[in-house]
């Protein structure tokens, strides 16, 4: 018996040795891989045969133009990516970055080391476009940084894909502008840490009898979709697990309150999980105030209608979720266009193609209105893909034409003719394949509704909190998203979140 002990000690001792061996050298690796991509080639105007290489613009560099990106043949087309910011950002773990549970750095992806890995050259202009003219086939762009930054300039276009996404709604409330905080982008998240950690500061310096140290302590979020939970839910469990420890008085006088218009927070979850999720906020004490719709915004008081009652609430800090609504340059574009008679977004057909100009424009992902597809990321990624074996379909479809128009062969060009219908006929449309739903609520806690098949299932709790975590690190962009953002929780769990601006 102590020989066998001694065996199976020897066994487990070296195959701990050789997983760690194994997983830093699969680690180093793939660092390596993502620090070196292999070279790309610098690509003509015209194809060796002749045919000119098609100006493919992409606009924006979120969810959906980066699934096309990664997934598209950059080789058949002269890509061009112009966006604003130059860096992919992983929305889904955004809520968890005020308050420091995740890193920013941790979930973007510079857009220049997407580009990199591509296949063939791909050009990026940090610029935002501010117009199309799809008849001319040119987008209006503004540089928004380096020597020509608010330089304009007319970019032309074979092919145009609008995944500009989305910008905040306010439904035009009094206020919110100017005194609200949003939580779409990386700046917005640092506003909102900075407002959170300068009222905790601020409030400390305060009488604790005093009105306005209860006013500077009441942290407000407007909209109980899951923006407005998930950051709610990240703020009280900051409140909970970090400030208690830290200032276990003054976490005592912290409050969230929850707004929500409707008799429901998370509408698009399943009955049972919105139970769960409201239950766990009673018990955590988010304050959620349903049947409750904001009207007016000052810079200390909202005001609220709840039922026939109109009611004053005073907050420090106000973060504003309530929707999307279309950004300027999606709205120029469907001012062009009669057939864009929709102010919920771009109107595309079931390929994607924007009514008006189905011959050289896709638009995709937050930016667009097509019933049955939501603005997720889960829909604009899935578009993305699809375009691109679009565009791989588009390009033989271009190349067969060309052929056609270099040919006086009558027999052959209808031979060609019929290939390019049989090619066209083969672009399918677009088909969603719905996952799923997942929200964090906050005390380690997340719910699902997943789709498996025809089946949904409707899981709740920590199990769930785990598989939530797993399948965010699962769908981040790169290996060095998924390792930052695995060594950020495992940070805050053996530190707790920090708590300096
Ligand atoms: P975006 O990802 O918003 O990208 C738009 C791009 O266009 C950006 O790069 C932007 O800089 C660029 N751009 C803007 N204006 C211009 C211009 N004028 N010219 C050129 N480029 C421009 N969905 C889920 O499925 N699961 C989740 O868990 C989830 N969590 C979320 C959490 C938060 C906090 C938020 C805000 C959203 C979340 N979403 C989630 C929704 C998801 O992020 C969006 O549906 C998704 O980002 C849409 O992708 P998109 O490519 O259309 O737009
Ligand atoms: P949303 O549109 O999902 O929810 C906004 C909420 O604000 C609604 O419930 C609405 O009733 C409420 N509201 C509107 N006006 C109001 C007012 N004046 N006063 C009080 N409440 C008001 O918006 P959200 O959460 O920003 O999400 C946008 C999109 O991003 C959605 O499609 C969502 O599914 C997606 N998303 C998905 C996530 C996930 O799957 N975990 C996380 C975050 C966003």
């Amino acid at each position: 018996p102590t020989s066998l002990i001694r065996k199976i000690g020897k066994f487990a001792l070296y195959s701990t040795l050789g997983s760690v061996l194994a997983g830093t050298g699969y680690v180093s690796y793939k660092l390596y891989k993502e620090k070196n991509p292999s070279p790309q080639k610098p690509q003509s105007a015209t194809f060796d045969n002749g045919s000119p290489r098609k100006t493919l613009v992409i606009l924006g560099s979120g969810w959906g133009s980066v699934s096309l990106l990664k997934n598209l043949d950059t080789t058949l087309y002269n890509v061009v990516v112009v966006s604003p910011r130059n860096y992919f950002l992983f929305t889904p773990l955004l809520p968890s970055t005020p308050v420091g549970t995740i890193e920013l750095k941790s979930i973007v992806e510079p857009v220049r080391s997407i580009a990199r890995r591509a296949p063939g050259e791909v050009t990026y202009y940090e610029a935002e476009a501010l117009d199309v003219d799809p008849v001319a086939k040119t987008v209006k762009v503004k540089s928004v940084s380096g020597s020509d930054a608010d330089a304009v300039r007319d970019l032309k276009y074979d092919y145009l894909v609008v995944g500009v996404g989305a910008q905040p709604t306010t439904f035009g409330i009094p206020g919110v502008f100017e005194n609200a905080s949003f939580l779409k982008e990386i700046p917005d998240a640092q506003e909102i840490r900075v407002k959170v950690m300068n009222n905790i500061e601020k409030a400390t310096t305060l009488p604790v009898s005093d009105p306005e140290r209860k006013r500077l302590l009441n942290f407000v979020v407007v909209g109980g979709g899951p923006t407005g939970v998930e950051f709610a839910a990240e703020l009280q469990d900051y409140i909970d697990q970090d400030l208690s420890k830290w200032m276990p008085e003054l976490s005592k006088e912290l409050h969230v309150t929850l707004v929500e218009a409707l008799p429901n927070i998370l509408n698009m979850f399943d009955k049972s999980l919105i139970k769960y999720a409201e239950d766990l906020f009673q018990e955590t004490k988010i304050n959620l105030r349903t049947n409750t719709m904001v009207k007016n915004v000052t810079p200390t008081v909202i005001t609220a209608k709840c039922g026939d009652d109109i009611e004053d609430i005073p907050y420090g800090v106000l973060v504003w979720a309530t929707g999307n609504a279309p950004r300027e340059v999606s709205k120029s574009l469907m001012n062009r266009m009669e057939s864009q008679n929709s102010r919920r977004g771009l109107l595309i057909n079931d390929k994607l193609q924007l009514l008006g100009a189905e011959d050289s424009i896709w638009a995709i992902g937050d930016c667009t209105f097509y019933p049955g597809l939501f603005p997720t990321a889960q829909v604009a990624h899935q578009e993305g893909e699809y375009l691109a074996s679009v565009l791989k379909k588009q390009y033989k479809i271009d190349q067969l034409k060309w052929h056609t128009l270099q040919n006086s062969n009558a027999a052959e060009n209808d031979k060609l003719k019929s290939k390019v219908e049989k090619l066209s006929s083969q672009i399918k449309s677009f088909k969603y394949n719905h996952h799923g739903a997942l929200a964090y609520i906050g005390s380690e806690k997340a719910i699902a509704d997943l789709a498996l098949g025809e089946s949904m299932y409707h899981l709740a709790g920590s199990f769930t909190f785990l598989f939530w975590k797993s399948a965010y690190l699962n769908m981040c962009l790169s290996f060095r998203n998924r390792l930052l953002v695995a060594l950020d929780w495992c940070k805050v769990s053996f530190f707790g979140r920090d708590s300096s601006v």
